[in-house]
């Protein structure tokens, strides 16, 4: 089995940050709820815990505390900020309220730092973000760091196993030599293996796959992960996998086609495509809120669906390209997140038709299915595509979908690609689109007066879709985009800029 470190997450907004660097040094991490069993826990049976930040207080009566198990475990541990003060908590020292402390401070090693803070230098920015400190550190800890506001930034365990607790979070990049940190920790300390590479993960995954038994059905949208699970399940049963592509009529401009022609040329896999473009228009006319143009493009794609798997069937199994963030979602110690919109992908599907999943990537993070796509030999053009939301363009036009809108929807968001692939920046941002409603605005055409359509150009970067900021472009790209788009596309007069960041906004108008 794969080594593995064991992130207990106690709600900090970087817990999947931390499995992410330690996946970059090839090492498997993993993030798990922080109240998980001691049972539990031996199943996974890590070389060492890291227990993340989050926003409770030790003093809390309602704090969360993992079980007892995990500190008698004998195994490595580095605690991270929440995570360092309940180590000063459980082993017998005092956290108090301090002020808050956000941002950068200077952590200056002491004593050599005990091999988890050896080789970063005698000083570093570290990046805090708490409100509670270590007041009275435990008796057999000795202080390794301090900054100015904080005396003991830094601890580690005298004897017995190594446990250490550091206020500040390795983990982002502000701070400094923050992947040297646990790399000491990962490598030196728990001595766990470097075998955590996509290559490896590839001739794994297709062993495993291979053992199934019964016919796989793969919906297949043209999108990197859904892409690569196909492939990588081709890989290991060949025949036995059919994927179905569905034209839905919301696609971008020329796209049904360009992912028809990459299957088709690349793959030698069993694809077909559905157009089913006349169904979801039809369904979709006459409706102008965006939660109902949500449901209908879901309830649409799992008839679509469910009849080209009794028609081509039987089948035992369905694959989807789902991810890790994903997975664990729900299973994390986080509350009910409000619906903001009904995300819909292939789900839902009927029970009559007794499907099992599989889910071959359900353990990666997207730069890792990345890799994957590059071992498999996927297209760029298919691994750097940016991400298309399942409802396609229905939820970048705003009110009714017209034809009219659609239209200016594909042609305006290729102008606003195809601009950004000239510049050089489309790998650089995560979202890039045109979209269109049905505000209309004056304008003169030759001499003549139009009342046109607006067309807002929306770009952002993100790490992760779940907050964005809007991407600060060159004003001259923008004006290009601005000059095609209305020398271009007929009866469009207005073309704006969103900016507005994902909070308050989202990244899709609907
Ligand atoms: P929002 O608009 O909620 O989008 O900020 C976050 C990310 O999710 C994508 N998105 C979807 N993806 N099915 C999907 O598979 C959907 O229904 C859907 N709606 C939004 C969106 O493009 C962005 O990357």
């Amino acid at each position: 089995m794969t080594d593995r470190i064991t992130v207990l997450d106690f709600g900090s907004q970087y817990s999947h940050l931390i499995c992410r660097r330690i996946r970059d040094l090839s090492v498997y991490a993993e993030l798990v709820p922080y109240d998980i069993t001691a049972e539990e826990l031996a199943r996974h049976d890590p070389k060492g815990i890291i227990l993340s930040g989050g926003p409770a207080s030790v003093s809390d009566g309602d704090a969360p505390i993992p079980e007892d198990a995990v500190f008698e475990s004998g195994l490595p541990i580095l605690g991270i900020c929440y995570g360092h003060q309940l180590i000063v908590h459980r082993y017998g020292g005092r956290v108090k309220r301090a002020n808050r402390e956000y941002g950068s401070s200077t952590l200056t090693v002491d004593g050599g730092g005990a091999g988890l803070l050896g080789g970063i230098g005698g000083s570093v920015r570290a990046w805090m973000s708490h409100g509670d400190e270590a007041e009275q550190v435990p008796r057999n800890f000795e202080v390794i760091g301090h900054t100015e506001n904080s005396r003991a930034a830094a601890i580690a365990s005298r004897d017995g196993p190594p446990v250490y607790g550091i206020q500040f979070h390795p983990e982002v990049a502000h701070t400094e030599q923050g992947s040297r940190i646990l790399e000491n920790f990962v490598l030196n300390v728990c001595k766990a293996s470097r075998d955590w590479t996509m290559s490896r993960f590839v001739e794994e995954a297709v062993g495993k796959i291979s053992g199934i038994e019964g016919n796989v059905l793969c919906g297949v949208s043209g999108g990197v992960d859904s892409t690569v699970a196909a492939v990588l399940i081709h890989r290991a049963i060949g025949e036995r996998l059919k994927c179905v592509f569905v034209d839905n009529g919301l696609l971008r401009e020329g796209e049904s086609r360009e992912i028809t022609g990459i299957f088709r040329d690349n793959f030698g896999m069993n694809f077909e495509a559905v157009d089913a473009a006349q169904k979801f228009l039809g369904k979709l006319r006459g409706v102008a809120d965006p939660e109902a143009k949500r449901k209908i493009v879901g309830e649409e794609f799992v008839r679509v669906f469910s009849d080209f798997a009794e028609s081509r069937g039987p089948f035992r199994w369905l694959a989807q390209g789902t991810l890790y963030p994903d997975v664990i979602e729900s299973g994390v110690s986080k509350g009910p997140a409000s619906v903001i919109k009904s995300h819909h992908n292939v789900g839902g599907l009927p029970e009559w038709l007794d499907l099992e999943v599989l889910e071959p990537l359900r353990d990666l993070y997207k730069d890792e299915v990345r890799e994957v796509a590059r071992i498999l030999g996927v297209p760029r053009s298919i691994y750097m595509r940016h991400p298309f939301p399942g409802p396609g363009l229905a939820v970048r036009i705003m009110g009714e979908v017209t034809p009219e809108k659609l239209k200016i929807a594909r042609v305006a968001g290729k102008i606003v690609e195809d601009e950004l692939g000239q510049a050089g920046l489309y790998s650089e941002v995560w979202q890039a689109y045109a979209a269109v409603g049905d505000d209309r605005a004056v304008g003169v055409v030759g001499d003549g007066r139009v009342y046109g359509n607006i067309v807002m150009i929306r770009v952002v970067s993100s790490t992760d879709a779940m907050t964005a900021d809007w991407t600060r472009l060159p004003h001259d790209l923008l004006e290009k985009m601005s000059n095609r788009i209305t020398n271009e596309i007929d009866n469009v007069t207005w073309v704006s800029y969103a900016v507005s960041s994902k909070p308050p906004a989202t990244i899709e108008p609907q």
